[in-house]
């Protein structure tokens, strides 16, 4: 059975999490890879609706291993409330290992995220305050705790001793702020300790044993595309990689395993926060897909910001994933306009450009050059069979399936798990 990575190809909430659900159930194992609980992954099956911030989707199918990877940076008081509300609503973990090398996140990154964001004043990034980019940064720059670290109580006070003395010296002298203590972190970190150390393990042998058992392995994305921190809109992205190559990094798995790599688009464009979204609607369309979905944050609640679908961006996320296939999701939010957008090149400085450029100036300043489609206007929520679609809404979808140049094998049309038509095989 094949490895298969479930990527989001645009700005994060693609709905990444309904696609992993939907496929988990025949999988032994979901590797999350990336981010930390600035992911908002909503999942609507029997057990009911959630959302998830760092347990893998799969986690309701109890005979998938779910594993967060060590690429994952891990709120260990954020993650122990998402178990016990699984548990109380009837949902068993037992099925969750952690990975000893993921990075933890402590209490001074979450206070660093809201002073540094402040200091950045009309710069601000509009992070989701989660602490994720402080957290990243330490465990670049070899301060990092990490979760095997909870095992050994000794070695941990060591540890923190070490980290929270340059920390301290950071948040007094630079923000003149109060100074943490190391007896608190440390007790409350040591029962974090306790409760999770049943899941934390060496987890790239499980995936082994899994390949080897010829099962079906999936890698569950967080964010999206552009807020790599390389190939987004740099330096309004995130701080990890949800590229497929950082599926192989925060997995600990070989490229040469993965077999499929599978994009997650929205029928449109969103993003939340700041920071270039080329094809964004400031006016009563982009209120009304706002509204007609819902597109507010799944963590932080904020309004998200919508436009007409990108290809020129999706061509992108197509080149530096390598998808082998797609999901096009939400398309029945577009069921009632009357005409639809698509972005298939940009106007820079008088030219026509048809490649997503590396400068966020450069960016600011592309307008999108738009080709237009006739919409549908009627309710594709029942449609189960890409055949019975209206004519227009398969004219859209032929269309970015051309444009984003890999083939289509799923369709969203509402939130539950059967709301999908199967248009092609994914393997
Ligand atoms: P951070 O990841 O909290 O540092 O936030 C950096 C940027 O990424 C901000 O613009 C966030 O809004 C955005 N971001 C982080 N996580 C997500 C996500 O799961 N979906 C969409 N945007 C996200």
């Amino acid at each position: 059975m094949p490895v298969i990575a479930v990527i989001g190809a645009q700005w994060g909430d693609e709905g990444k999490g309904k696609v992993i659900d939907l496929l988990a159930e025949k999988a032994g194992v979901v590797v999350r890879f990336s981010g930390g609980d600035n992911a908002g992954h909503t999942v609507i099956n029997p057990f009911g609706e959630f959302a998830l911030h760092l347990l893998p989707s799969g986690i309701f199918s109890s005979q998938t291993i779910c594993i967060i990877g060590n690429g994952v940076v891990i709120n260990p008081a954020a993650l122990i409330d998402e178990i016990d509300l699984l548990n109380q609503r009837g949902v068993d973990t037992s099925n969750l290992a952690i990975s000893d090398r993921a990075n933890l996140i402590m209490p001074y990154h979450i206070l660093l995220d809201g002073l540094e964001e402040k200091w950045r004043g009309g710069k601000a990034l509009g992070t989701t305050g989660k602490g994720i980019g402080p957290a990243f940064a330490d465990k670049v720059a070899r301060y990092g705790i990490r979760a095997g670290d909870l095992l050994d109580k000794e070695a941990l006070l060591e540890r923190l001793r070490q980290v929270l003395d340059y920390k301290n010296a950071i948040l007094t002298k630079v923000y003149g702020v109060e100074a943490l203590s190391l007896d608190e972190i440390y007790q409350q970190y040591c029962q974090y300790g306790e409760r999770l150390a049943p899941y934390i393990r060496e987890t790239t042998v499980i995936v082994e044993e899994a390949l080897n058992r010829e099962e079906l392995v999936l890698l569950e994305g967080a964010q999206g595309t552009f807020l790599d921190p390389d190939f987004g809109t740099y330096p309004y992205t995130t701080s990890s990689s949800p590229l497929a190559g950082g599926g192989c990094l925060g997995a600990g798995i070989s490229p040469t395993r993965i077999n499929r790599i599978l994009a997650v688009f929205k029928a449109y464009c969103t993003r939340v926060g700041e920071g270039p979204l080329p094809t964004e609607l400031k006016d009563e369309t982009g209120d009304f897909i706002r509204e007609q979905a819902h597109e507010y944050g799944t963590t932080t609640g904020r309004p998200r910001r919508c436009g007409w679908f990108d290809a020129v961006a999706a061509r992108f996320s197509t080149r530096i994933n390598g998808f082998t296939g797609a999901t096009i999701t939400r398309l029945d939010i577009l069921d009632t306009l009357p005409r639809l957008k698509i972005c298939v090149g940009y106007q820079l400085d008088g030219k026509t450009i048809d490649y997503f450029p590396s400068s966020i100036a450069a960016l600011d300043k592309c307008q999108p050059i738009y080709e237009e489609l006739p919409g549908w206007q009627v309710p594709t929520t029942d449609i189960r069979e890409y055949e019975q679609l209206p004519p227009q809404a398969r004219q859209y979808i032929d269309r970015l399936e051309k444009l984003i140049s890999c083939p289509i094998n799923l369709i969203s049309v509402g939130p539950e798990r059967g709301q999908t038509i199967f248009k092609t095989p994914i393997l």
